[in-house]
């Protein structure tokens, strides 16, 4: 049985599962009803000097038979008196001594950050981490993301926290800004032990376009949020992969945003990420969702022979690369299994009109589409737009011996440098004649009038 442990910058726990800082971590209640439930640690809600929240706060984005594919918060820190949050953590503790309690904090001067530390540590949390991410709210207060996107304020106010802090010190780290590895720099020059991300998104999730506002309503009125939940995974792996592949850098990763299940948090490890943390997925569907990680995640472990996380941590990394560097040679085209197809022409329909016309369909009573090879780019859409699993499969053409990138044609002076070269790479490819288009019109007309 592969071993989940994990010691993280220093803080220990029962395996890599940890809480995020959200409203699941608002109390020694949840905390421990989460501890009961499986989960390794958690990251209390933010503390600081507390604050008024506003009602309503929340705004989720539906997608289909989809709920809440993504969150919107316009939640500040903890409302809660800081008393009340710090005499709960060291009840959580003393029930739970081998299981990551670290607290998470905001507050704005040096004294202020030094007293946080000694009480959050005195309370006794494994950890500190630091937000600088919340997007809304706090920044307008010159704290969160606010902090997040000035680097060199960020560097200045991790060094105000080692100067008191004795725990690890995790940064956490806000996505609203272009290059995040910036920060992540900072946070190593400050002296931080560890990284976090991503904090929310700076987002608008829609309007009520009967009375004229964005949601989440408040009296009337609106306000940007923070956005995360399943929808901003892609960004956050792109953010980790970025971090954990910096040259010089050192600090360990804890990967957030929109992980559900053990295959979610699987590729965060394989991308650098020590520990993950969850939030939305629990708002969703409460803290028995790690009943299904753990065992998920041993089983994935066990089948490919890894005996730790950190066995595992970072094995995609090698295969990131520039795109300078991918193999130009490499060739796929599309493949209909017939078998499988249920004849509803959405591939031809996505291929004829959004990508490359490399779908027949059949003039012989068949409704079940062609691919016409020679026409065909190996982009994917019609295997991404198939609804059967594998009806669709794209097939390697190329016979692996030939390996060349566009970096190495740059070098070799190989690359189209004027508007018309010869060297582009679709001057070869067939597309159908514009005029063609009303013969295509005329034969849609036709089907429509049958
Ligand atoms: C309602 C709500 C409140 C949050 N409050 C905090 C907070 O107090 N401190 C913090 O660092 N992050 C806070 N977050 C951000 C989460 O910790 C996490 O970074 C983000 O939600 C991405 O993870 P997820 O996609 O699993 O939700 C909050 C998120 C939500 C939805
Ligand atoms: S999208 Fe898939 S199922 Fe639909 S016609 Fe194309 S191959 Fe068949
Ligand atoms: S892979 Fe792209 S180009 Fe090829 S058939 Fe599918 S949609 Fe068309």
């Amino acid at each position: 049985m592969p071993d989940l442990s994990v010691n993280f910058a220093g803080i220990k726990s029962p395996n890599p599962f940890w809480l995020a800082s959200a409203p699941p971590t608002n109390s020694g209640y949840q905390v421990m009803k989460a501890f009961d439930a499986g989960w390794g640690g958690a990251v209390w809600k933010t503390l600081g000097v507390p604050v008024v929240n506003v009602s309503s706060r929340y705004g989720g984005v539906n997608y289909r038979d989809s709920r809440l594919i993504g969150l919107n918060n316009i939640e500040l820190i903890t409302d809660r008196p800081l008393k009340d949050n710090l005499r709960e953590i060291e009840e959580v503790k003393k029930r739970f001594p081998d299981h990551a309690v670290i607290a998470s904090l905001m507050v704005e001067s040096r004294e202020q950050w030094h007293q946080i530390v000694r009480d959050a540590e005195n309370a006794g949390a494994d950890g500190l981490e630091l937000n600088f991410g919340c997007p809304h709210g706090m920044c307008e207060r010159g704290m969160g993301s606010a902090v997040g996107q000035e680097p060199k304020v960020l560097k200045t106010i991790v060094g105000w926290v080692m100067e008191a802090a004795k725990t690890p010190v995790i940064v956490k780290l806000t996505p609203n800004i272009s290059d995040i590895t910036e920060p992540a720099r900072a946070a190593q020059e400050g002296g931080g032990n560890a990284v976090s991300l991503i904090n929310t998104i700076q987002s608008l999730v829609g309007v009520d376009i009967d009375n004229f506002v964005p949601y989440p309503v408040v009296d009337g009125q609106s306000t940007n949020g923070g956005y995360c939940g399943p929808a901003v995974k892609p960004i956050a792996l792109n953010m980790l992969k970025n971090v954990a592949q910096m040259e010089d850098y050192n600090l360990p990763i804890s990967g957030i945003g929109g992980i559900e299940n053990w295959r979610d948090a699987v590729e965060f490890f394989l991308l650098g990420a020590g520990t993950v943390q969850v939030c939305t997925a629990v708002m969703h569907y409460g803290f028995g969702i790690i009943r299904e990680m753990i065992p998920g995640l041993e089983r994935y472990m066990t089948e490919k022979g890894f005996n730790t996380i950190e066995d595992m941590r970072g094995k995609a990394l090698e295969n990131v690369k520039t795109w300078e560097n991918l193999n130009l040679k490499y060739k796929v085209v599309a493949d209909i299994n017939k078998d499988k197809c249920i004849e509803c022409q959405l591939c031809y329909t996505a291929c004829e009109d959004g990508a490359h016309q490399a779908i027949g369909l059949p003039q012989n009573g068949s409704r079940v589409p062609f691919i016409i090879e020679e026409n065909c780019v190996g982009c994917n859409l019609c295997s991404l737009v198939c609804p059967v699993e594998q009806c669709i499969t794209m097939v390697r053409k190329d016979d692996g011996t030939e390996r060349l990138t566009w970096k190495e044609r740059t070098d070799a002076d190989n690359i189209p440098t004027t508007f018309n070269d010869e060297l582009a790479g679709g001057i070869h490819h067939w597309v159908p004649e514009p005029s063609a288009a009303h013969e295509k019109m005329d034969e849609a007309k036709h089907y429509r009038a049958r």
